[in-house]
């Protein structure tokens, strides 16, 4: 057993550092619906310049996000085409439906990658009997695949399938400052291939709250509304941006580290037997499958495994999620390797 918690079920588990929390406790702040925060307004700035975008907006949340960018391209009976298992589709209690009437078509991926015709047949041609398709969604890099980065290459022809249908492209980039930081591309090449995108302060960058769309002017505009209609304008929310600011002027380069521990940790787990460790950790996740013939089912595995200190998410009925984050140092892969494998070493 460790003597600390190891806590890899996601990376929204990260705490504030304190010099993070100094910078949000000073922060200068007013009413951000009356659009009079100056932390909100700088945050708005300094990420869409980092994106190369013109405009950004803070959200209290990705789900927001989400939602926010879905009702602004989208209305009822409207349909999106939105790559297989993504966020949006997922786990957003069918909010896309629920709150703006809008239908997602699932285009098929594997771990999130997927094949340009798949976007390309989906496309609904002129016809009253079918919804228009306004929106192609991709997510990067993809949490249910186990966090992987969709290539470059692959963005480059939905860009051009974009440019000659006229459908914008959106990217749910909670982690796209992982991709960015795994594939050594910078964030503005990564955003000039879609229209609009969101990411997530909250998750490998280490801040409590938030998350922000970037687009187009008038684009966010639109999400601007569509977030007061939700529920999401915030008023002194300076002091949460604040956070945010901090994470993206510090917290970006570090993004690597955490790809390496999660490497390492799939590398350590592989040679486990009772383990089957999916290939392709690009990024801060790594999934991991209980072969059928241990003697585990996910749920009282994952109880031995709190039991010695050490949390995961069950995503699927033989599978668990580890993710890494800046609370995660190279003791805590080696400690979790090592629990592992005597808890499979005594099962077998
Ligand atoms: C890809 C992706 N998009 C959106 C979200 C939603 O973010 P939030 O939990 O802040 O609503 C998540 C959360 O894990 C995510 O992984």
């Amino acid at each position: 057993m460790t003597t600390r918690r190891i806590d890899l079920r996601s990376d929204t588990v990260t705490q504030p550092t304190d010099a993070m929390r100094q910078v949000m406790a000073g922060a200068p702040v007013g009413d951000d619906v009356m659009n009079e925060d100056p932390t909100v307004i700088e945050l708005e700035r300094y990420t869409a310049e980092l994106m190369g975008k013109d405009a950004a907006v803070f959200v209290p949340s990705g789900t927001m996000a989400n939602q926010a960018a879905v009702r602004s391209y989208a209305g009822p009976g409207d349909e999106i085409l939105a790559v297989d298992q993504c966020h949006l589709f997922f786990y957003e209690a069918g909010s896309a439906a629920g709150l703006s009437g809008v239908q997602i078509f699932p285009v098929p991926a594997v771990q999130g990658i997927f094949k340009i015709e798949d976007f390309r047949d989906r496309i609904r041609p002129e016809d009253l009997h079918f919804p228009v398709t306004r929106l192609f969604w991709v997510e990067n890099t993809h949490n249910r695949g186990g966090g992987r980065i969709v290539p470059f290459e692959l963005m480059k022809q939905l860009k051009k399938l974009s440019d000659r249908t006229g459908i914008p492209i959106h990217v749910d980039g909670a982690r796209l400052p992982n991709a960015s930081a795994a594939t050594g591309i910078p964030l503005p090449r990564w955003t000039a291939l879609c229209d609009s995108l969101s990411i997530c302060l909250s998750k490998g960058l280490g801040a409590p709250v938030g998350s922000l769309i970037v687009g187009s002017e008038t684009f966010i505009h639109k999400c601007r509304r569509a977030r007061k209609a939700f529920g999401g304008g915030m008023r002194q929310a300076g002091i949460i941006a604040a956070g945010g600011l901090y994470a993206l002027k510090n917290n970006l380069q570090r993004l690597r580290d955490d790809h390496r521990r999660a490497s390492r940790l799939a590398e350590g787990l592989k040679s486990i037997p009772g383990l089957h460790i999916p290939p392709d950790v690009d990024t801060n996740i790594v999934m991991i499958d209980l072969d059928d013939d241990t003697h585990f089912d996910v749920p009282s595995f994952q109880d031995l495994l709190q039991k010695q200190g050490v949390l995961m998410f069950a995503v699927g009925p033989r599978r668990l999620r580890a993710v890494t984050h800046l609370g995660i140092d190279d003791q805590d892969i080696a400690a979790t390797i090592s629990i592992f494998k005597t808890l499979l070493t005594r099962a077998a």
